[in-house]
């Protein structure tokens, strides 16, 4: 028996592109900028520091890290890490919690998290795996080409080329040819109960029309649209095929001339909607609304005749400008309700939207860059304030869903929903405008702060491009840093540039990249209790709480929202947590997300003392508490071992305190074929599930049943090291019955072939198919409809890919 105790301040594995080689400076003090926060590891490790005289913009800047942080969930090993909209997931949500509105705020706010992980899954979770990019209207594929300016990564961007062209073309379903417009209804544009609801239905007869609207040729849509168009070209470029480049380019021109044709209003002097039934004329809207200003961030519409109007119209007080604006709708429209007029949560009439605000912070500069344009410096630390103005909550920073325009109070802020909604940027706004962080597609940095006159310093420290560390600190008189005066540039701790201006352009080391396979969390389960591995059990659960919530992925500390099990009323003295693998895993440590709430009203604490249990008995012991960090990752190493299971006994304190699991994480090796076990992959269908099944041809006697109803075996992260390589897929398999059994094959979204599994009485076989793969993580999936499983007992063990 082994007892080994390590000290276990958590690091998260293979974080960095540079490892630890890559080291920055120490300027700020990290520990005092994240006291207050939970999961301080995860923020020193990942996130820019800044130094700013403007303490509400630095308060708003370090909480919308907290708040990123706790919308970040792992899916499963194979599928790592994406982000979501709501800390609890919403019905409407599609795969895994995903709400593809927002994405492209997601991908932009992440891509400045030192762990390129985070988006890099999150990304093929849209290009490859089931995420719906569709539901709603969005700009995924122009913030993967912006984020790929920061991470340097341009691989990982052209190797899903591909993927990002079918991912354009599933919007072709509402093309108007003869318009040369996209539409769609503004509920799925995120905006319902937006002007063209009512004006759509104005006496409120059809609560779905009012809702939803109609479908609407917007410029918002179709901006984004021009956005993606011109993604894919630059990666066509990266990727060396000149036709796609000029094909996507010329996609682009078109649709951005239809725009400036039909959406651009002289007479008003703004990008309006058209309504498009019942509409032969194409007669736009009168009234104004914030997705007009949505084009400039995308490069639309800089010249001074289109963006000066904009600019006035920000800065009008019966414009858009507002206490707590900017407004979704002019304020001098007559549709404006800056009231609620039922208790419904989300109106796009007049609410002040952080979804919208940062747009129209990206919109404003991008137009201030222009130079077309009397736009200040001071006007857009104006807007950006304002907007710190607005996501306060009784003193303390805070963001929800939507706030009103003229009260101090958010207007969709609902308990145990709405908490730090992640449905916009704030911080890539801070980093990109006001500090100026410009991402160049070459081997450089150019640095252009739009910040207001009378600032004597500022300073942004250990931001992570293109795996190199950039600190930038700004001393007028050198006194704060005494890093001598003027502006300086450090590269990776090196001081390589300094200069009287506020302006620089350095030049960058070449990329460092990221670790293909980083460690994989082999004990998360996107799918909750059922029929899917691994299984969470304890002996002793607080009926609010619930064992699950530690292996879901999800990892956060607050009391409500809560995400935990907890043993809070147990009659014992020690209480074990136990997760169970589909088949035996080699492990050697597994991760604790530790609560405690004493200090802040709870009952729980820290473990006294943590036993961790595998098949070979004690594995490691904790036996002092003070070495645990609370409210955080602790890491506890042992000797690799064989296992089926880890069992966690966490003792009390003390009687009246109780111990809580936030997350139980077990991080290993990924696995890169050949062999991908159906055991281990996601599973749908209602009576798809896990069996033990020792007659299997490998020794992990664990397969998939394929049950009477439609459903599918996916396999995240199947691994190949080129692209388009066609490869021999082989199924292994049981089919009891008397026919073949006929499943269709998807490769990352695209059915591709279908398998025939013939029968093979009550002995494993296999089956062959061909199939391309793209270079580095597919998602391979087996689908079956109601009738072509029948009751013939399939059972499919593995998929096997030559590697
Ligand atoms: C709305 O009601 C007004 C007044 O009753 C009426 O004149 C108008 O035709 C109605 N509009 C629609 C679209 O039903
Ligand atoms: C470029 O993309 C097109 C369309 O997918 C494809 O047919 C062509 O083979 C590609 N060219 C190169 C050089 O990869
Ligand atoms: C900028 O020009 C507009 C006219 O387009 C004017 O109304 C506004 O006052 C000017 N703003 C500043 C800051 O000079
Ligand atoms: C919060 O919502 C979740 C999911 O809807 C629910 O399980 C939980 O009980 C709620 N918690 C509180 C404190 O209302
Ligand atoms: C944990 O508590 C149980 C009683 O619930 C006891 O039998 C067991 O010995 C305790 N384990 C340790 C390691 O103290
Ligand atoms: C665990 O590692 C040992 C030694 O490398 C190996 O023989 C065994 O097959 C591994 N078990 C699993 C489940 O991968
Ligand atoms: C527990 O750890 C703390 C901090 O490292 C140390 O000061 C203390 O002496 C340790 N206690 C025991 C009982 O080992
Ligand atoms: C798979 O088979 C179905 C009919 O069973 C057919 O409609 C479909 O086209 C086939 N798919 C492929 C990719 O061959």
């Amino acid at each position: 028996m082994l007892w080994l105790f390590l000290p276990l301040i958590f690091t998260q594995p293979t974080l960095y592109p540079g490892g630890s080689t890559v080291q920055g400076t120490l300027f700020l003090d990290r520990e005092a900028h994240v006291a207050g926060f939970f999961g301080q590891t995860f923020l020193i490790d990942n996130i820019p520091f800044i130094d700013i005289p403007d303490q509400l913009i630095q308060d708003v800047y370090y909480y919308r890290w907290t708040s990123i942080q706790r919308n970040i969930r792992y899916v499963m090993a194979g599928a790592g890490w994406m982000c979501t909209e709501f800390v609890q997931p919403v019905g409407y949500a599609k795969a895994f919690g995903t709400i593809d509105a927002a994405a492209g705020h997601h991908i932009d706010e992440t891509r400045w998290l030192r762990s390129t992980h985070y988006a890099d899954d999150y990304i093929e979770l849209y290009t490859r795996g089931p995420a719906d990019s569709v539901q709603y209207t969005q700009w995924i594929l122009d913030a993967m080409n912006r984020r790929s300016m920061v991470t340097g990564n341009v691989e990982f961007l052209s190797a899903q080329l591909d993927d990002m062209k079918r991912m354009w073309h599933e919007w072709d379903f509402v093309f108007d040819k003869n318009v040369g417009l996209y539409y769609y209804k503004p509920v799925w544009d995120a905006q319902e109960r937006s002007l063209p609801c009512y004006i759509a239905d104005p006496n409120g007869t059809d609560p779905v029309l009012q809702n939803d609207g109609p479908d609407t040729f917007r410029p918002s849509h179709n901006a984004y649209m021009i956005a993606n168009a011109r993604a894919i070209a630059r990666t066509a470029d990266l990727a060396g095929n000149k036709s796609t480049e000029a094909e996507f380019d010329k996609l682009a021109n078109v649709l951005e001339a239809a725009m400036f044709k039909h959406l651009w209003a002289s007479e008003q002097k703004f990008f309006m909607d058209i309504i498009r039934p019942d509409n032969p004329d194409l007669t736009r809207l009168t009234g104004r609304e914030q997705v007009g200003l949505f084009p400039y961030r995308f490069g639309i519409g800089l010249e001074e005749s289109y963006a000066q109007p904009a600019v006035d119209a920000m800065f009008d007080s019966q414009g858009f400008m507002a206490p707590y604006g900017p407004t979704t709708l002019e304020i001098r429209d007559p549709w404006f309700m800056g009231e609620k007029p039922d208790g419904y949560c989300c109106y796009w009439n007049g609410m002040s939207w952080p979804y919208s605000t940062s747009h129209t912070l990206k919109s404003l500069a991008a137009i201030y860059r222009a130079g077309n344009t009397n736009v200040t410096t001071q006007q857009y630390y104006q807007y950006l304030w304002t907007y710190a103005k607005t996501q306060q909550n009784e003193g303390r920073p805070f963001v929800a869903e939507s706030h009103y325009p003229f009260e101090d109070d958010w207007s969709a802020n609902t308990a145990n929903h709405s908490e730090h909604y992640d449905h916009s940027t704030n911080n890539d706004d801070v980093i990109t405008g006001l500090l100026g962080i410009l991402p160049q597609s070459d081997d450089s940095l150019i640095i252009s702060p739009i910040v207001p006159d009378g600032w004597t310093y500022f300073a942004v420290e250990n931001l992570p491009y293109h795996g190199h560390l950039i600190t930038v600190i700004y001393d007028k008189d050198g006194s704060r840093y005494n890093q001598g005066s003027g502006l300086t540039v450090f590269v990776d701790g090196e001081n390589v540039l300094n200069t009287e201006e506020r302006y620089a352009e350095v030049s960058i080391p070449s990329a460092i990249l990221p670790n293909l396979y980083p460690l994989v969390n082999i004990a998360a389960n996107p799918s909750g209790p059922g029929n899917q591995y691994p299984k969470a059990d304890a002996t002793y659960t607080h009926a609010a709480d619930f064992h699950y919530k530690a292996i879901d992925g999800v990892v956060y500390y607050d009391d409500v929202p809560d995400n935990r099990w907890s043993n809070i009323g147990s009659p014992n003295v020690n209480d074990t947590l136990t997760v169970t693998f589909a088949r035996p895993r080699n492990i050697s440590s597994v991760t604790l997300a530790l609560l405690s709430n004493v200090g802040r009203g709870g009952s729980v604490d820290l473990p006294e003392k943590i036993e961790i249990y595998g098949s070979d008995g004690l594995l490691a012991a904790v036996g002092n508490s003070s070495e645990l960090l609370a409210n955080d990752r602790n890491e506890i190493t042992f000797s690799e071992t064989e296992t089926d299971f880890v069992a966690v006994t966490l003792h009390r304190k003390a009687r009246d305190v109780y111990v809580g699991v936030c997350e139980l994480e077990v991080w290993a090796p990924p696995n890169r074929g050949p062999t991908y076990y159906a055991a281990d992959a996601y599973l749908t269908g209602a009576s798809t599930r896990v069996v033990r099944d020792s007659s299997t041809s490998s020794s992990s006697g664990a397969v998939v049943a394929v049950g009477p109803d439609s459903g599918a075996v996916s396999f995240p992260g199947v691994v190949s090291p080129d692209h388009g390589r066609f490869a021999m897929l082989t199924v292994g398999y049981r089919n009891g019955g008397g026919a073949a059994a006929e499943l269709a094959v998807e490769v990352n979204h695209v059915p591709c072939a279908n398998v025939s599994l013939a029968p093979t009485g009550g002995r494993y076989g296999t089956a062959t198919v061909a199939v391309a793969l793209a270079k580095d993580k597919n998602w391979v999936v087996l689908r079956w409809g109601d009738a072509k499983a029948g009751d013939a007992g399939i059972r499919i063990e593995y998929v096997k890919v030559p590697t």
